[in-house]
């Protein structure tokens, strides 16, 4: 199949990419190539292309940034208008719409603890408002016939991505913390789960061979654990004495408030391994 992928270099993108090159034909793109949000560049090169499936990994993903006015305007161009454009485009030139959302779109305050795939949203942040945003333009283009897969993942992990801009993740930065300091304080609420993005990419690639039926889907790893829980298993596989001091999320100042709770329940295909062999092979293939 001729699948373009979008964000083809960003920390997920480019795990999409090396899968999907395995059995597909891939048009990769990212923001060296042309600005996503370019409505003209976008549909040309679309159109040329005549894809069977495009694969959205563009995300405005700077939580505490999309607190503020110009960075929600990013969030919102990004993570709304982007998926809306994608969608139309979808419906236009009939190909199938895969894109990404988050466990952020779920308020995670109320008992509630984990989240199925047709439970209703309620972000208590901004940027998991503009990635709900973004969940509502592809339904509503749904309803008019759009063929699209909504994956919700959480608290990815893996090889740093090829753009020059890629983060490095939550276990990258622990290990790089741990290099000068013995001493750490984590956050010892938030209770989500770990995602490897090389398990994520090949769970995506897996809703395609497998023709699943069309709608949103939970790709996590599996194993409900906070950040501190995180840190302590990092610790304990690369045997590295380094002393943890769990603290609360009040505690550490962050401007955007984070879900307690959103663990993201998948009813629909396989799970994926735990996350700690997950992590295991990540590090060994470091
Ligand atoms: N990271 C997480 O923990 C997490 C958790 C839950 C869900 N998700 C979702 O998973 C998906 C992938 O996230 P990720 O962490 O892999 O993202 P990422 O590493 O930030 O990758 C995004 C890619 O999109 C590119 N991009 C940004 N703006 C662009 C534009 N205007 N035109 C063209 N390309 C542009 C970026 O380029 P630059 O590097 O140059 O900006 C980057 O290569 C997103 O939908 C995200 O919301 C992520």
């Amino acid at each position: 199949m001729k699948i373009i992928i979008l964000g083809g270099q960003g920390n997920l993108g480019s795990q999409i990419v090396k899968i999907f090159e395995q059995d597909h034909e891939v048009f990769s793109f990212d923001r060296t190539d042309f600005n996503a949000l370019d409505k003209e560049v976008l549909f040309s090169v679309v159109n040329k292309i005549r894809p069977d499936i495009l694969v959205n990994c563009v995300a405005y993903n700077a939580v505490d940034k999309c607190e503020d006015k110009d960075g929600y305007s990013d969030a919102l161009a990004l993570n709304r208008d982007l998926p809306a454009n994608l969608a139309e485009l979808a419906l236009k030139l009939d190909f199938v719409l895969m894109h990404f959302s988050t466990d952020y779109v779920f308020s995670g305050l109320e008992t509630k603890r984990e989240f199925s795939e047709d439970d209703t949203p309620n972000p208590i942040n901004k940027y998991g408002e503009s990635k709900f945003l973004g969940e509502r333009e592809i339904e509503r283009q749904a309803e008019r016939g759009l063929k699209y897969y909504l994956i919700r993942t959480s608290k990815l992990f893996g090889p740093k991505g090829d753009s020059p801009q890629a983060k490095p993740s939550f276990f990258d930065i622990m290990l790089s913390l741990a290099q000068d300091k013995k001493e750490l304080t984590v956050v010892n609420e938030e209770l989500s789960c770990f995602t490897y993005t090389l398990d994520l990419a090949a769970a995506t690639a897996r809703l395609i061979s497998s023709r699943a039926p069309l709608g949103i889907y939970h790709l996590v790893n599996e194993g409900a654990v906070t950040w501190y829980d995180g840190a302590l298993e990092l610790f304990k596989q690369t045997k590295m004495d380094v002393l943890i001091r769990p603290i609360r999320s009040e505690n550490l100042y962050r401007a955007a408030r984070r879900p307690k709770f959103s663990v993201l329940k998948n009813n629909k295909v396989k799970k994926l391994r735990s996350y700690q062999e997950a992590l295991k092979d990540y590090l060994h293939n470091k």
